[in-house]
């Protein structure tokens, strides 16, 4: 007898970069599960008629991607906590009543990769460049297992102070000097997208000893890593392991499995 298909898909605009559906089938595999997981591309505005329309279907799970997570957040009935601390979801499933529930995987993922690669971000000094949805998913999960309070380095002070938690974080601009390197920078800017350009981020901030990780990823080395090469900076992380580690989140929150994650990031960085 075969195994009954379950339904899953990511939304978002643009969409067909996205690596969710191979992560998301290779995690299946792993458990021998049938599971069908498309991208379908949604235009910001319209997450409400998509998901009634996703709900008609029989989708069990949704994955949320730029730029539709804080759309889709307080359309939920059931807004999970990790999702409300962030005010931004990227996660979504229907219960058997067919309610819909939110959370946000984001900060487990990154905070997960973190610990893989061995980071000690639990004492580290923290700066998080960004104040945008991608910061909102991490800051939470970041400020929970760190003991000194992160700044948050914004372009646009106003977006930085309407952070949820802001009184949580040291607010400053972007360009500044800093007396002392930072243990960790966090790029969780949109510069490279929009503006094809590294943040504009003092060589201050960091040191020999500073690691950067980029929430972004791709084939080839992200516009705020080589920047970080240039100022010497030894330790370089991109976002691809804390993109397989959201979805493993995600996938145990739909399926109830965990899924091995390391040979998959590993696999996913195989030049093709
Ligand atoms: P995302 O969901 O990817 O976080 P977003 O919510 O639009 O996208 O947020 C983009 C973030 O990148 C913001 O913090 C934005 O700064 P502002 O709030 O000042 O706009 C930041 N950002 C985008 N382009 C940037 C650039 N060229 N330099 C510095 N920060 C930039």
């Amino acid at each position: 007898m075969s195994l009954p298909l379950r339904q899953c898909c990511v939304i978002g605009w643009p969409i067909a970069h996205s690596r969710s559906p191979l992560i998301h089938r290779l995690f299946a595999e792993q458990f021998g599960m049938a599971l069908r997981y498309e991208k379908r591309a949604v235009q910001p505005g319209t997450v409400l008629a998509t998901l009634a329309h996703l709900r008609q279907l029989g989708v069990l799970g949704i994955n949320v991607t730029v730029p539709l997570k804080e759309e889709a957040y307080p359309l939920a009935d059931h807004p999970h906590a990790r999702a409300q601390a962030a005010g931004a979801a990227n996660t979504l499933w229907f219960d058997e009543s067919g309610q819909l529930h939110a959370d946000n995987t984001d900060g487990v993922g990154l905070v997960r990769d973190l610990s893989f690669l061995a980071v000690n971000f639990q004492q580290a000094r923290i700066l998080v460049l960004g104040a945008g949805g991608a910061a909102r998913g991490i800051l939470p999960e970041l400020a929970r297992h760190n003991r000194h309070p992160i700044t948050v380095a914004n372009r646009n002070p106003a977006r930085a102070a309407a952070l949820p938690q802001a009184n949580e974080f040291e607010l400053i601009p972007l360009e500044r000097e800093f007396a002392q390197p930072f243990d960790l920078v966090i790029n969780a800017t949109s510069a490279s997208l929009t503006a094809h350009t590294a943040p504009a981020l003092s060589a201050s901030a960091v040191g020999p000893l500073t690691c950067c990780y980029d929430l972004s990823y791709g084939q080839d080395e992200t516009l705020f890593l080589a920047w970080a090469r240039a100022q010497g900076v030894a330790a370089r992380h991109d976002g691809l392991g804390m993109l397989v580690e959201q979805a493993a989140e995600a996938f145990r929150l739909w399926h109830g499995k965990q899924p091995e994650t390391r040979a998959i990031v590993a696999y996913l960085r195989q030049p093709r």
